[in-house]
């Protein structure tokens, strides 16, 4: 059997954990929105529209922050056509995603959406066909109490008390020549720069998240980063980074191992952020807001009619080797909490995205539940471990780590979880660490999600074919703690103080 070994102390401690890591997203894309969260007449929605079902699932994930409107979606977007009354809003050619966008739902219906979900609006502006003025606009309709032309439309649509937005992005995916007003790094920098400072001269403590590369293999990563935040700095709280991840070829070993990428791309986008900041000079340390990742490539080349209304786009049916790369995504963002403070699992509802949802029912996905458990166990501070791993070479690193892990300690509930997933295919792989100071700590649960068939998935039909059960081995003898990792598993082992 292999064996790897967590090197820990109780000390070293990485980070306080910023529960925003455990954020989702929305766009107006496809049936996430329509259907997804909203959809009046369903047996389970309210007096509002919003599906019950949905938000059950949504607030069993715990998510505390969802990103909004989009997306690509957000760079043509005219934020007016989604508030007042419904039967005056316009239909829209979206050209985004080819559809027809009714306006049924805008912010007002998202932010009282949120509130019933329980989680936070991280709203996005346009910053591709649209600009300062009506950026603008809508920070005085969202957060300005009254007094205002943009404040008492808003109490006139109903929405008497402001929305108190803090949290912003500037624009979606800038760099990416695809996007509605695609701009160069320069171009991006200073409209940023521009719009961030006009938003933070309503109010200092607005947060903004600038549009760092959509993607690690851009060819403009790295020289963007550079001069977006050499031309943003002053009014920048964080950089965005976006990845997704497929299996097309078929190579599982290959696939599992993409957390090796992502914490390089992590890495990089650090080190720039440290290097602006060094030549600005500044106080302020820029941190990653890490606001679109998850798998995507099931649905790719899915037929759809162009213009139609909230056709089925982009929903991925996640099987069981997806669900391990979640959870090894989530290892990794973890690892750096000192500087990932915000991520957006991409999306929550439909949309290449943990729940599903039908006419009949909503169900959870293979990838729901690493999230689950990562949001709802993996709150506290992360320690700063050494992992220590037999690794394996595959398509692109001779050095892949079998094991990814991260210890989280709750110092309040007196509990230390170790998330980890063993990618050997098929080898079981002996966990050891050295508890001695956790000695009075006793594993009270060990839960494993693992399946035969790579490819399992959980469909409305069957809807527990991946699920997780409880019973992993795993014991702390006295601070020698030892556990078994089946085979393609993930394993979330919980201590508690006795
Ligand atoms: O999440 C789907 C799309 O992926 C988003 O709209 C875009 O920002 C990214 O390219």
């Amino acid at each position: 059997m292999k064996q790897a070994r967590i090197a820990i102390d109780r000390y070293a401690v990485l980070s306080e954990i910023d529960p925003r890591v455990y954020g989702s997203f929305i766009e107006h894309l496809g049936r996430a929105v329509y259907e997804g969260i909203y959809q009046p007449g369903h047996p389970t929605a309210d007096e509002e529209g919003f599906r019950g079902d949905t938000l059950e699932l949504v607030k069993e994930l715990n998510v505390p922050v969802v990103r909004y409107p989009g997306g690509n979606f957000v760079s043509g977007y005219r934020w007016e056509d989604g508030v007042g009354p419904r039967d005056q809003r316009p239909r829209r050619l979206e050209y985004a995603w080819k559809v027809t966008e009714t306006n049924e739902v805008g912010l007002n219906e998202f932010v009282s959406w949120c509130k019933k979900a329980g989680t936070e609006p991280m709203m996005a502006v346009n910053l591709g066909t649209r600009g300062m003025e009506e950026a603008k606009d809508l920070l005085e309709y969202c957060n300005h109490p009254s007094g205002s032309a943009m404040s008492d439309l808003r109490r006139s649509h109903g929405y008497a008390e402001p929305h108190n937005i803090k949290l912003w992005c500037l624009g979606n995916e800038m760099d990416g020549p695809w996007q509605m007003g695609h701009k160069t790094a320069y171009e991006y920098g200073r409209l940023a720069n521009e719009t961030g400072r006009i938003m933070k001269t309503y109010d200092k403590n607005l947060e903004m998240v600038v549009c760092g590369s959509s993607t690690f293999t851009m060819p403009t990563f790295g020289e963007w980063e550079r001069e977006v935040l050499m031309q943003s700095y002053d009014i920048a709280d964080y950089i965005s980074l976006h990845m997704y991840w497929n299996n097309r070829a078929n190579d599982t070993s290959s696939f599992l191992a993409e957390s090796v990428n992502l914490d390089k791309f992590i890495s990089s986008v650090v080190s720039i952020c440290d290097y602006v900041q060094t030549i600005k000079r500044g106080k302020k340390k820029i941190n990653l807001s890490f606001d679109e990742w998850n798998v995507w490539y099931h649905s790719k080349g899915a037929q759809f009619e162009p213009w139609s209304e909230h056709p089925h786009q982009l929903e991925d049916v996640y099987n069981f080797e997806d669900a391990l790369l979640v959870g090894s995504a989530l290892i990794t963002l973890l690892r750096h909490a000192d500087r990932v403070k915000i991520a957006c699992m991409a999306q929550l509802v439909n949309v290449i995205a943990p729940i599903m949802t039908s006419d009949t029912g909503a169900w959870r996905q293979t990838i729901f539940y690493p999230f689950l458990h990562a949001s709802t166990m993996g709150r506290g501070k992360v320690l700063n471990t050494t992992v220590l791993s037999p690794t394996y070479a595959c398509r692109f690193t001779d050095s892949a780590p079998y094991l990814d892990s991260v210890v989280v300690e709750d110092e309040e509930n007196e509990t230390l979880t170790i998330f980890a997933v063993n990618k050997s295919l098929d080898e079981p792989m002996e966990l050891v660490c050295d508890l001695r100071q956790y000695a009075d700590y006793a594993v009270t649960r060990h839960i494993v999600l693992e399946h035969d068939d790579m490819k399992a998935v959980n469909t409305e039909e069957n809807p527990n074919t991946v699920i997780p059960h409880e019973g992993g081995e795993s014991q702390n003898d006295a601070g020698d703690f030892r556990a078994v990792l089946n085979p393609h598993s993930w394993n979330v082992i919980r201590l508690k103080k006795q």
